[in-house]
């Protein structure tokens, strides 16, 4: 697809978010096949925001680490002491990758030719390096990249001139704080790869409309459609609440949760979409959580999870709720790869928005102001 035709996509993705929700579309189809697009994506969204990588309490421990891209750029996510720290996963030698998926080290040895790196990326150790005149250690330490923790998340940014993440998460620290995400623990999750456009797992979880169907087995019996509270979103989020049938839900609901949440925060959930690419139902005593990579038009990993506030959980109880998120994606996934068959397809058109996808509309809207002009 030539520049052209990426301008023409941006403009009809700014002409939908130039719609108010009464009369707004979906997206044109085109948006979720589009190479060029995705390459805008990466550039002026995963490689310019704060991206989400996970939960600290997979680096408790000095030493933990582990590894993922962002935008395509492959980095390691290490604890140092009481630091999180984020290198290139890219020895400074001759670009040998420094690690592999997760686990503890003392320090970063590079498999090719042992450079070796301190967890704070100090070039502490090379070998047979004597005959190379002036070289100088000092000189090839792993160049760190911003990273910032909120509410027990750790974000990356790979622009050094994006605001930072305290002040782009400020308005929803605000309507959120008081959940203390930073208290709760990860008791289970995933990596998974699902068949589909990035943003349309984005749309699928924050899509309030899809509940009564897709779910009907499952969180549709408490939360229905008529108590959902559909709202606003903000600077870099969209937001909404479903209050619940306690008595309809399969487990002991909602305990224990943080003193500080007021009464209807108990009585609900609260679904947020953080843009770009994490996701959030937060409960009063729990956290699910989605963070995306896209890894093409129609390749998504999504790192998923689930943490609580109840950090002495039982396995069996544990089990349950990893089942429970099982399921949940087990109802969605299969729809959400359905429709990137559908968007390929020469009838595909724009369908109309209910109400209920408001947090859809705003997704739009956000890309539509990222990547225009
Ligand atoms: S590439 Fe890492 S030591 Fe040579
Ligand atoms: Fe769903």
């Amino acid at each position: 697809m030539s520049t052209s035709e990426v301008e023409q996509l941006t403009a009809r993705i700014a002409e939908v978010a130039s719609h108010a929700l009464r009369d707004a579309t979906t997206m044109p189809p085109d948006v979720y096949t589009s190479e060029s697009l995705l390459a805008l994506e990466l550039q002026r969204i995963f490689a310019a925001e704060w991206i989400c990588v996970g939960r600290v309490e997979e680096i408790s421990d000095s030493g933990d680490y582990f590894t993922i891209d962002v935008a395509g750029e492959p980095l390691i996510v290490v604890r140092s002491g009481g630091q999180v720290r984020v290198f290139p996963n890219v020895c400074r030698h001759k670009w040998g990758r420094l690690a592999e998926g997760s686990g503890n080290v003392g320090r970063i040895v590079c498999p090719y030719h042992a450079w070796t790196y301190s967890l704070d990326g100090e070039l502490i150790r090379t070998r047979y390096m004597d005959g190379a005149e002036g070289f100088c250690p000092a000189d090839h330490n792993l160049p760190e990249v911003r990273s910032a923790v909120w509410a027990g998340f750790i974000y990356v940014n790979l622009d050094d001139a994006a605001p930072p993440l305290e002040q782009c998460r400020a308005e929803l620290q605000g309507r959120i704080g008081n959940y203390h995400m930073e208290d709760m623990r990860r008791i289970c999750g995933a990596e998974e790869i699902w068949s589909t456009n990035w943003k349309l797992l984005v749309e699928n979880f924050t899509d309030f409309y899809h509940v009564f169907h897709t779910h009907r087995d499952t969180i549709d019996r408490y939360t229905p459609t008529e108590m959902i509270d559909l709202q606003d979103g903000g600077a870099g989020y969209s937001f909404g609440t479903a209050r619940v049938i306690k008595d309809a839900m399969p487990e002991s609901p909602f305990e224990p949760h943080h003193p500080d949440l007021d009464a209807s925060q108990r009585e609900a959930f609260a679904m947020i979409g953080v843009f770009p690419a994490q996701m959030l139902a937060l409960a009063p005593d729990r956290v699910f959580y989605m963070c995306l990579e896209p890894l093409g038009v129609d390749k998504v990993r999504t790192k998923w999870g689930v943490a609580c506030y109840d950090h002495d959980i039982d396995a069996e109880t544990a089990n349950g709720i990893e089942a429970l998120y099982q399921q949940l994606n087990g109802e969605d996934r299969p729809r959400v790869e359905g429709i990137q068959k559908g968007v390929r397809s020469r009838f595909a058109g724009q369908g109309r928005l209910s109400a209920y996808e408001n947090m859809n509309w705003e997704f739009t809207r956000y890309l539509s102001r990222r990547l225009s002009g």
